[in-house]
């Protein structure tokens, strides 16, 4: 089942390809999780398995979306892959380095915003520099030049409640990218934002990411997206011990218009074949998990 998946995917494959078994089995992955599985202790000491035996590598410059139902594990992996939790078996690599604390080369963007509300849009971006010891004045120069790159060269002095939520969004998006980060990890980034916002917002992290291609986990509930900005999309099960179900090659042409590809038969014929797969994942949460 490896074998075939990592053949398939070395092949290229055609747009929508189904993926089988676990994840190939490459060198040189930007992060890499082996067989992990993670529990959670709740009240009176029972013990709930979020997830069990992921094998997910994500190479650099890939782009790997993770859908799932809520409550699958979404986040959970994404902790795991921070170095935020520690697996309670499996290993969590990061560049053919097992993680040990922190993830230092990964990048996070939080669902929820995560600014300072008494710090300026250039403040909350410039601080991202202060753990590597960047003088102010440099800092405060290059935190510019990023809100220039997110289209807020005009709206550097305001306080985060001044900014509107797309704006809110884009000062966070600098703040992770100005430390050069080369995996992104991001957690439903966008889902607060009405739709049209979020395929603005997705276009800017395209554009960003196209410049300089970095390995990147994107979380997310909506598959539209996830097949508009990803290479591969990866199915988690409902959980308990939620499971890879699926995996998808997305192998639409670059770069892309997340308003315009949506409108493409090759996005559909897509969204049909993954949308099956995750259509009884989300059956079974609402059901209360898996039979
Ligand atoms: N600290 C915790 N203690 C106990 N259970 C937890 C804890 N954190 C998460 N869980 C459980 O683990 C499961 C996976 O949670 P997770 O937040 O990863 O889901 P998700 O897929 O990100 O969901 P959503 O799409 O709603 O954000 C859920 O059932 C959740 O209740
Ligand atoms: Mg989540």
């Amino acid at each position: 089942m490896v074998g075939q998946r990592a053949a398939e995917g070395r092949k290229g494959g055609r747009a929508g390809m189904r993926l089988v078994g676990g994840t190939a089995l490459a060198h040189g992955e930007a992060v890499r999780l082996d067989g992990v599985s993670i529990a959670f202790t709740l009240k009176g000491g029972k013990r709930y398995v979020a997830v069990e035996g992921i094998d997910l590598a994500v190479m650099p410059g890939e782009f790997v979306a993770v859908v799932g139902p809520t409550g699958s594990g979404k986040s959970t992996l994404l902790n795991a892959a921070a170095g935020l939790l520690k697996p309670a078996s499996g290993s969590v690599t990061v560049f053919s380095s097992a993680l040990s604390g922190l993830n230092a080369r990964a990048g996070y963007l939080f669902q929820a915003d995560a600014l300072m509300p008494w710090k300026t849009a250039l403040d909350n971006v410039a601080v991202a520099l202060e753990p590597q010891g960047v003088p102010r004045a440099e800092a405060l120069a290059r935190a510019r030049d990023w809100l220039a790159k997110v289209g807020l060269a005009t709206f550097t002095d305001r306080y985060p409640h001044m900014l509107s939520g797309g704006q809110r969004k884009r000062v966070a998006l600098a703040q992770m990218l100005i430390r050069d980060p080369e995996i992104l990890l991001m957690d439903e980034p966008f889902g607060p934002l009405d739709a049209q916002t979020r395929q603005i917002m997705g276009n800017l992290l395209l554009d960003l990411w196209a410049a300089n291609r970095k390995a990147v986990m994107f979380v997310t509930h909506d598959l539209e997206e996830a097949i508009a900005l990803a290479d591969r999309v990866v199915v988690l099960s409902a959980g308990p011990a939620a499971k890879i179900v699926g995996e998808f090659k997305v192998d639409l042409a670059r770069p892309r218009d997340i308003s315009e590809i949506r409108l493409e038969p090759q996005f559909h014929a897509l969204y049909k074949e993954i949308w099956s797969c995750l259509r009884v994942e989300v059956s079974r949460a609402y059901a209360g998990g898996p039979a």
